[in-house]
């Protein structure tokens, strides 16, 4: 389907509907327990949870804005408002072509973990080891990434999503459910009440500038932050839907989301490997989680239906990943629909293949003592996305002012959080990136010795 005119949103619920299929995948049940897990459980929530009430409420309403107001996406929005910045727009759009790829990778090893369920394997799949000879293996994860990533460039070709996105909204209710009940199971085991504990209660001795910039990260990533894409869905947003309470909705489903995949994982993660258990990074969900299916009655097939609605949710995201990277090419190069696709398809093969290897037999070789994959995340989340939200924050602050946002958002009745909006993004959010970042980077200099 080529792009038609500029379509809009049919109404509130279908424009959040729409904007928390991008916001909610697998960073939401992926990465936010293995980071919650990695950085000191409680301290790294209430950081995210205050970041999600300031930071993310911000720069959703900032993004969602310049995209209503301009009716453009990322590259004309920036420069319709002030030519100087359409940098911002190209830069902005890199992000998207970084994570797709990775994305992907892990969006395969969903696909291989749902169909390792639904074939009868749950059980192989929970023995020790598993997860590390599936990745350690050349071919396999670099057939699954292929599988996945070609449904993505399938669905973005043929232009399928909304048959996607109306599957996904009778999924995602069902998804929520399940997590629920998973999560009460995995809570209710034997010692699983260490691992509440560990999650819910704040240590603030464990708290440093580490735990901010990785809950900044994560807020970017599951939000869709500081990549365009929530300008894009602005652009799409009718002019009588109001801005504030949308915010609000997609932060609660997406937080809310994240929240439940914590409680789902990371007691299970105490009763099956014990404390020693919350470092293992991107693999936590695919260790922990069989372990938990094994244990459980039908938990072949509960594993199954699981991972069934994670690749849908998955899917969402991928699909609005690709689709801006589509477009973003398209205005670009003024190319044809399927030459881009092929086009995208081909580059997201070639930087993907380097994530999926370097966790088997690439593993030697890193950038900055990290993985391809983790390196890939780290410079995106942790480096780029921040960049771009401290220019956006200035760009807003300083440059247009807040007031081309506040009028935006009062179109259609009053602005709440007025106050916290301005004061967050002319004061706090640029300082706090600035201070972040500086630390961040003087750490990985310090890492190496220079
Ligand atoms: N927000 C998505 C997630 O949490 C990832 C994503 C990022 C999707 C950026 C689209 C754009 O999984």
């Amino acid at each position: 389907m080529e792009k038609q005119k500029r379509s809009s949103f049919s109404g509130k619920l279908g424009f959040v509907l729409a904007a928390a299929g991008s916001a909610v995948g697998l960073g939401n049940i992926w990465r936010f327990p293995y980071l919650a897990a990695e950085y000191g459980g409680g301290i790294f929530l209430l950081t995210y949870l205050v970041l999600a009430v300031t930071f993310g409420f911000t720069l959703l309403i900032a993004e969602i804005g310049i995209g209503r107001k301009t009716g453009l996406s990322v590259a004309g929005a920036f420069t319709k408002l002030n030519r100087k910045f359409k940098f911002l727009g190209y830069f902005e759009a890199l992000v998207p072509i970084i994570i797709l790829p990775y994305y992907c990778v892990i969006g395969g090893w969903v696909t291989k973990y749902m169909v390792t369920f639904l074939t009868g394997q749950g059980v192989t799949a929970a023995s020790d080891g598993f997860f590390g000879a599936f990745v350690g293996n050349a071919s396999e994860p670099l057939l699954w990434f292929s599988i996945y990533l070609g449904i993505t460039a399938i669905v973005v070709l043929l232009g399928v999503e909304k048959g996607i996105e109306k599957v996904s909204k009778v999924m995602m209710p069902v998804l929520i459910a399940l997590s629920i009940f998973i999560a009460v199971y995995a809570m209710m085991q034997p010692g699983a009440i260490e691992g509440v504990k560990y999650y819910l209660l704040p240590d603030f001795t464990k708290f440093s500038h580490k735990t901010v910039l990785a809950a900044m990260g994560q807020l970017f990533y599951s939000m869709s932050l500081a990549m365009g894409i929530m300008i894009t869905y602005g652009s799409y947003m009718k002019k009588d839907v109001n801005i504030e309470s949308s915010v609000r909705q997609i932060e609660i489903f997406d937080t809310g989301i994240a929240i439940l995949a914590g409680l789902m994982i990371i007691p299970a993660v105490f009763i099956f490997s014990g404390p020693e258990g919350i470092g293992a990074g991107p693999s936590l969900m695919f260790v922990t989680l069989p372990k938990v299916f094994e244990s459980m009655f039908a938990g072949e097939i509960i594993g199954g239906l699981f991972f069934v609605l994670v690749l849908f949710a998955a899917l969402t995201s991928s699909i609005s990943l690709m689709e801006t990277i589509v477009s973003i090419f398209m205005d670009l190069f003024k190319t044809s629909r399927t030459k881009t696709c092929v086009a995208v398809l081909i580059l997201s093969v070639i930087l993907g293949i380097p994530s999926s290897l370097g966790n088997g037999p690439w593993a030697h070789i890193t950038i900055f003592g990290m993985a391809f994959l983790d390196f890939f995340d780290f410079i995106s989340n942790s480096v780029m996305m921040p960049v771009a939200a401290l220019i956006t924050c200035i760009f807003i602050g300083y440059v247009v002012k807040p007031k081309t946002i506040i009028e935006e958002v009062e179109t259609n009745g009053a602005f709440k959080s007025k106050n916290l909006f301005i004061v967050t993004i002319k004061y706090i959010a640029p300082i706090c990136i600035i201070l972040i970042l500086l630390t961040s980077i003087l750490s990985v200099l310090g890492y190496m010795n220079l």
